[in-house]
């Protein structure tokens, strides 16, 4: 059975760009595979934030993640700071990457925006990522399209350090799907669509009522021509909507242009068939927000369970670099053999 980990800020509500890129493979991944998805609060530290409201949309942003299908029997659904070897053997791959390959990641670039001098952790936050995915010996990760960049310096580091120290971990691929990797916003369809708030027209949030959902489709940015073609470099904004009706009815976007001669009609079925998708979401959802408890339970089971297969990886990575001591043993026993 092939090993998935993957996980998602809590910096505001989930939106319709991750739920295409990433939560809808993983809530059909998890039957399938031993998966491992996961709340990135200590990512959410990079930015500034309010402590209250973090720990609301922690749990927020699991019960949406359960509403979306993700099931604790299927799968470890966990708090990230409740693992707290993501913290310890970010350290140690701290010490294996350098400062020129964080600095070209393009995430990093644009957060930082030319600011001289910005919060440590956001510079180092991929790796903390790599640490996120190495723990788990994850053979994929399955992520939007701009998360590519930061898997490929996961990939890089566990490399550096297997090469370095001997084999430790296992190299993860990233899965990003076919259609819908890089959903953008409606508003401003040279962007992804993203939770920062900035565009609250341009994001369809998973929760956004089906009125509402309709307005904001209907007002979408497309173009001056009046041509519906699927051309994502000269036709942003069509192109967006052709590839959300795509992934909403499992079809090529490009299959589904020459069925309208119009951008109206092509977005009163965008809207439907975004509104119907996310129906079964809303629904679950206002079940889950009924019974907060269960999601909480669900979280603490899930990181228990996640604790004992990240402590064994961190065991292995701390004994190969030269640490002595460990939480398994494993540690332990290269103190024997090193003072026998
Ligand atoms: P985050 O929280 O920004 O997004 C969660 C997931 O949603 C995908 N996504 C999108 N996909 C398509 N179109 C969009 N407009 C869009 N916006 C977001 C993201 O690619 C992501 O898969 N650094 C990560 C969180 C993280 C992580 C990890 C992911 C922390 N540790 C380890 C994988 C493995 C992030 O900020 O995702």
């Amino acid at each position: 059975m092939k090993r998935m980990v993957s996980g998602v800020q809590p910096t505001g509500t989930l939106h319709l760009g991750g739920y295409l890129g990433a939560f809808r493979q993983w809530a059909a991944v998890q039957h399938q595979a031993d998966a491992y998805f996961f709340v990135a609060d200590l990512h959410a530290l990079t930015v500034d934030g309010d402590p209250e409201r973090l720990r609301r949309a922690t749990l927020e942003v699991a019960t949406q993640l359960m509403a979306i299908g993700l099931d604790p029997a299927a799968c470890t659904l966990f708090v990230q700071s409740q693992v707290p070897e993501h913290t310890q053997l970010a350290w140690l791959l701290e010490c294996t990457a350098t400062t020129g390959e964080l600095g070209r990641m393009t995430q990093f670039k644009d957060k930082s925006g030319g600011q001289e001098s910005v919060k440590v952790g956001l510079f180092t936050y991929p790796v903390l990522m790599a640490a996120d995915v190495l723990l788990y010996d994850a053979d994929l990760v399955p992520v939007g399209d701009d998360q590519r960049q930061h898997l490929e310096l996961t990939r890089d580091l566990a490399g550096r350090f297997n090469h370095r120290y001997g084999d430790t971990f296992r190299v993860p691929e990233a899965y990003v799907p076919p259609v819908a990797a890089r959903v953008m916003d409606l508003q401003h369809p040279e962007r992804k669509m993203s939770k920062s708030g900035a565009s609250p027209q341009g994001t369809i949030e998973l929760l956004d009522e089906p009125k509402v959902i309709e307005r904001k489709v209907a007002r979408a940015v497309t173009d001056a021509e009046t041509e519906v073609r699927y051309d994502r470099a000269a036709k942003p904004g069509v192109s967006n909507l052709l590839e959300l009706l795509g992934a909403a009815t499992g079809r090529p976007p490009a299959d589904l242009s020459p069925s309208y001669s119009r951008y109206g009609d092509l977005k009163k079925d965008v809207a439907a068939a975004v509104v119907e998708m996310l129906r079964p979401v809303r629904e679950r959802h206002a079940e889950l927000s009924a019974d907060p408890s269960q999601v909480w339970t669900a979280l603490q089971a899930g990181s228990e369970a996640a604790r004992t297969v990240a402590s064994m990886t961190l065991d292995r990575a701390s004994s190969a670099i030269g640490l002595v001591g460990g939480t398994t043993g494993t540690g332990s026993r290269s103190v024997d053999s090193t003072f026998a």
